[in-house]
This record gives C-alpha cells, structure tokens and sequence, in this order.
C-alpha cells in the first residue's frame, strides 16, 4: 500500500490559501487565520494539552482551535507591557527569533501588537522541529512581511548551533518563547548561552502556561534567575533593564507565566 501524502504541502489548507491570495498580505492576522484554519475535528485530546509537536495537518488546524485563543490571550496581556522595553532602542533594524514556533503564532501576534515594527523587520528565524508545523510558519510570516527574509530552522532546539542564528550584535534581536520553554525537551540555559555567545542587544519575552508538573514553570523561573544573577567574565559588560517576571489567570480560568528582559553584552579583547 502506498503512503499517504499526508506531509506534503501542498495538502496545508493555510499554505494553499496563500498561494491562491485567498489569504494575503492585506487580510493575513491572528483572527482570519484562526477563522480560516483553526478546524475542530475533536481531537483536542491527541495534543497532549498543546504540547505536542505536531506532524500532522489536521492536528495544526485542531491546535489553532483548541488552544489558538489562549496564545492570543497570553500575548494580548503580556505584549503591552513590554511596549516600553521595545521602544529603547537605538533605531536598529529587526531580527525576531521564534523558538518552538509551531505554526508561526507568536511572531504573528507580535506584528499585529507592536506598532511600527512591521517596517523595520529585516529577518526573522523561525525553529521548529516539526517540517509541516515549520513550512506552515514560514508561509504565514512570509506573507506577513513580503519584505522580510524568513529563515527556518528545521530541528530541536539542543541541536541548533550558534552560528545557525545568525545573531547580528548591532541588531535588535528580539527573541520569543511561546509555550516552549516550560517543556522538558531541552537545555534552557545551553539555548541562552548561544544566543549571548557573540554578545548583542537581545529583547526576551518568554510566556507558557503557569504549571508545577512535566517541566513547567520552575524551568522558566530558573532561567530567570541564572540571567539575573550571572557573573559577567573580566572581559564581558552584561547590563539588564526592564526585567520583569509575573502571572496571570486569563478570562478563562487559565494561568500563565511570562517574564520579559533586555539584555545588552558585549566582549572585549
Ligand atoms: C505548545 S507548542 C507552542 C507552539 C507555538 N510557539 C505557540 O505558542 O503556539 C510547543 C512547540 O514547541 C516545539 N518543541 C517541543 N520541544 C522542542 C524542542 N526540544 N526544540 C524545539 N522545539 C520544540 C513543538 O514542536 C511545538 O511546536
């Protein structure tokens, strides 16, 4: 018997819609893709609670239903808060890094929060294990921002290596974390010592539900707090501003953690 086709893209409900203009740049946001895509075809209980790295399309459509509305509301609270960090800066052009980036929701939601950031985007990365998850992500970013280079990055996050993200130190690099840094998959600190390794100015907004089991938030107060009290080398200037970790319960019940931090290092010889 022969395989189903079921990775193809071409069989991505999204990826086709804009490849047809159906959705395009003027109407692609959080909603008319939710609208669009996010399907209930019950099986809610076969992505271990949104945790799921996902392989399949129907199972993208069913996360964009399920649990769609609650990454919008995370962000819708937490990104206003980080208007303030955003705005200091020194008129860099834009690199977002999106980290466990599923099908692309959080740079998404960014975009549609932050305004003006949409024109000074030069790049953004997106890293995810899951190809179908991966291509579906870079299509909508793409067609986002049609004057920004969208670089994937197809693996685990123990797997990606320094010189893969590209960091530009004299860019503003804004690096997201959306429900990926509460599972138990991968070295938290090792990511963070990549992403400072070549020093820069790096903007972090981290937010995941807020739970005590399976990884979780002590993981992301943990990283929190290696930044806050990490000992700079002779050689090294490490500032933080606008650090900032706190909680929420949502509209429904749910709770949340998120924490945000500019982060500026630099090495000397
Ligand atoms: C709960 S989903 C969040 C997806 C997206 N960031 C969002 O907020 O909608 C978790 C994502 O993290 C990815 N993930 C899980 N373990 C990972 C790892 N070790 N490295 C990179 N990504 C991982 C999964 O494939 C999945 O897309």
């Amino acid at each position: 018997m022969h395989n189903l086709v079921i990775h193809a893209v071409h069989h991505d409900l999204v990826i086709n819609a804009i490849q047809k203009k159906t959705l395009n740049t003027s109407n692609l946001n959080f909603r008319t893709l939710r609208n669009f895509a996010g399907i209930d075809s019950n099986k809610r209980d076969e992505l271990d609670r949104g945790r799921l790295t996902i392989h399949r399309q129907d199972l993208l459509n069913q996360y964009l239903y399920s649990y769609g509305l609650m990454v919008q509301r995370q962000w819708e609270h937490t990104l206003p808060k980080t208007v303030e960090m955003l705005s200091d800066n020194k008129d860099e052009n834009v690199h977002i890094f999106d980290y466990g980036c599923g099908q692309g929701l959080a740079t998404l939601l960014l975009l549609e929060n932050i305004t003006g950031l949409e024109g000074i985007v030069d790049d953004v990365t997106l890293i995810e294990p899951s190809k179908i998850a991966l291509q579906r992500a870079s299509h909508i970013i793409e067609c986002a921002l049609p004057q920004t280079q969208v670089h994937s990055i197809n693996k685990e996050l123990d797997n990606l290596e320094t010189e893969e993200l590209s960091i530009n130190p004299e860019k503003m690099n804004i690096h997201l974390f959306s429900n990926v840094l509460d599972i138990d998959s991968f070295d938290q600190f090792e990511v963070f010592n990549k992403i400072l390794k070549d020093g820069g100015t790096h903007y972090v907004i981290a937010i995941s539900s807020d739970r005590n089991f399976k990884g979780g938030s002590p993981r992301i107060e943990a990283l929190y707090n290696a930044i806050h009290t990490y000992q700079p080398d002779e050689n090294e200037e490490f500032k933080l501003s606008h650090a900032h970790l706190g909680r929420f319960t949502d509209s429904h019940n749910m709770n949340h953690i998120y924490f945000f931090i500019k982060i500026e290092n630099n090495y000397y010889a």
